[in-house]
């Protein structure tokens, strides 16, 4: 018995060793080990020997077992080796070759406007202010000296949300102006704020879309006049379209809570169907403002007899457009990567309000 055991092993550690890859080896295990193996058949046959022969039988085919499992184990092991040696072999890494361009995003033109703009008020020494876009009718319309028959409180030019308990119906805000009413009710004079942030009405065509950006500003202090709102508005344009002596004008308008209030416009050429900011015979809109309502600052608890503030809001959309040549206000939501890599501004592009006056 032992005898054919040793032949038995002989031959499978020679199968073992003559394996050379994991595929034949896996074969040598299974007819020495498998359920149907050589071995595995021996073992099978312990139960019809009688019991001295079966122990010493067992004995002997359990230390053979053994062996051979170790010897198909540390054959498997070389093999395992030996397969990732030869891919390593075969799969060089060229260290010189270019490297691949990177994927990089881009700074959309909303962002980066109002990041402009921020920074050059900044630079005047105001700080940023934000409010929630879906607001109350007090901060909307009533403290901004809105009257009840305002086109802007109509049902389809603005959107209302489900009523609420005691009739209150709160509005996604339709201007950046309840911002003015929120930091003169927290803040006491004097007070210096610009506001960017989302804006909502209901209309949508070339120039218009449903949700808009604005950047509202806020001046109140003892001894401030028109004078300021002037010379301020006017070194904000001609530092953000980047053209020293761009003529600005201011036209006499009107808005419930500024008075006097006016729009500002820009000179502008349309000579020969191109348009370009700068001289020319021609005026562009951009932005409306005017001296803070005396209501508006007794709604907010300020004494009107003391202080006195101004106010703007410009439209981000808008001005992005006439800087970058973008035609249509649509594209800007409609997230086209194509326009958008086109359009976009490389990231850590730091803007500066002396970018476009000093160079
Ligand atoms: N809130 C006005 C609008 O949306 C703009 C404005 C702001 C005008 C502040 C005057 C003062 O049209």
């Amino acid at each position: 018995m032992q005898d054919d055991l040793d032949t038995i092993k002989t031959r499978i550690l020679a199968a073992t060793a003559a394996a050379n890859s994991l595929e034949s080896l896996e074969r040598v295990r299974v007819e020495a080990l498998g359920r149907k193996g050589r071995i595995t058949a021996l073992m099978k046959g312990l139960g019809a020997m009688d019991p001295e022969t079966r122990k010493s039988a067992g004995a002997a085919l359990n230390v053979l077992k053994d062996d051979v499992a170790a010897a198909i184990e540390a054959r498997q092991e070389d093999l395992a080796g030996a397969t990732l040696d030869a891919r390593l072999m075969e799969e060089k890494v060229d260290v010189t070759l270019p490297v691949r361009a990177e994927g990089r995003g881009r700074v959309h033109p909303i962002t980066q406007t109002i990041d402009e703009v921020i920074a050059i008020f900044g630079e005047m020494g105001f700080t940023v202010a934000e409010g929630p876009d879906i607001e109350d009718d007090w901060h909307n319309f009533t403290a901004l000296n809105i009257p009840p028959e305002h086109p802007a409180r109509q049902e389809h030019d603005t959107f209302y949300l489900p009523g609420m308990a005691g009739g209150h119906r709160r509005v996604l805000r339709t201007h950046t102006s309840p911002v003015q009413i929120r930091t003169m009710g927290e803040q006491k004079p004097p007070l210096r704020i610009i506001v960017p942030g989302r804006t909502y009405r209901c209309d949508y065509d070339a120039t218009h879309s449903p949700m808009f950006h604005q950047v509202e500003g806020l001046v109140v202090d003892e001894t401030t006049h028109m004078g300021h709102l002037k010379g301020c508005l006017i070194e904000f344009c001609r530092a953000y379209f980047g053209v020293e002596d761009l003529p600005v004008r201011f036209r006499p308008s009107y808005f419930p809570f500024t008075e006097p209030s006016a729009e500002v416009d820009i000179g502008c050429t349309r000579a020969g169907g191109a348009f370009r900011i700068g001289h020319g015979d021609d005026w562009l809109e951009i932005l409306g403002c005017g001296m803070v309502h005396p209501k508006v600052l007794e709604n907010c608890g300020i004494d009107a007899a003391r202080y006195q503030g101004f106010a703007f809001g410009l439209g981000v959309e808008r001005i992005a457009m006439l800087k970058y040549g973008i035609g249509d206000l649509r594209t800007f939501f409609e997230s086209d990567l194509r326009w958008l890599r086109h359009y976009g501004f490389p990231a850590l592009h730091i803007p500066s309000m002396v970018g476009g006056l000093n160079p």
